[in-house]
């Protein structure tokens, strides 16, 4: 399976697909990496793995349109099966839904569809939930509201602060999003309306 992986920072979530490939465990392969922001350490990471990176910024394109056609461009050049947003603070928009549909997934740090957005873990942590968590799905048009393929919990403690929410909710994002993109790798996400049915492994 032919991964892209559009991510605008960090790329911890990037780094653990990226680990799970290199290490045979996930029958896939991130061929093209692409940040709408230049400085993005998402692009260092790809460098540093030997995969190509691109970087871009919204402001090159008159308008959201052309921005993400070329993104769609690049992704086609490089025939990208399974677009995975990482930590992409964008919202994805027409030309890439359609280019990719049901081709796209992302990772929310909360337990959708609770606490969309881009502040998942202060959100949950302000409403005072005793559990949060993360959550893979596939993306539409809305902010965080595509089918959900896998959730994790964890508990919110008493004395956590945002970071520290943020930190155990991020080990749980590691071990998801491989798994999900697993999953997806083997065939064995099926989409029925709302729900993501995960079949068993055929022998
Ligand atoms: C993660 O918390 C993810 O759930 C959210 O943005 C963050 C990205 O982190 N969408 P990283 O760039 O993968 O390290």
């Amino acid at each position: 399976l032919r991964i892209g992986v559009l991510a605008s920072g960090r790329g911890s979530n990037l780094q653990a697909i990226l680990d799970q490939c290199q290490a045979g465990l996930l029958p896939a392969e991130v061929v093209v990496v692409i940040s709408d922001k230049p400085g993005a350490y998402a692009l260092e990471r790809a460098r540093a793995a030997g995969i190509a990176a691109y970087s871009v910024p919204v402001k090159d394109y008159p308008n959201k349109e052309e921005y993400e056609q070329a993104i769609v461009r690049i992704l086609q050049q490089f025939q990208v099966q399974l677009l995975c947003l990482a930590g992409y603070l964008r919202l994805v928009g027409e030309p890439l839904l359609k280019a990719f549909p049901n081709r796209i997934m992302n990772i929310h740090p909360a337990l959708l569809p609770s606490f969309p957005g881009l502040h998942g873990q202060r959100d949950a942590l302000h409403y005072g939930v005793k559990i949060s968590g993360c959550t893979v799905h596939f993306v539409d048009e809305g902010m965080d509201t595509g089918p959900i393929i896998l959730q994790a919990a964890v508990p919110v403690l008493d004395d956590d602060t945002e970071e520290t929410l943020a930190a155990r909710i991020l080990e749980q994002e590691h071990r998801l999003y491989p798994q999900a993109v697993k999953l997806f790798a083997e065939g064995r996400l099926e989409i029925q309306g709302r729900q993501v049915v995960v079949k068993t492994k055929s022998k």
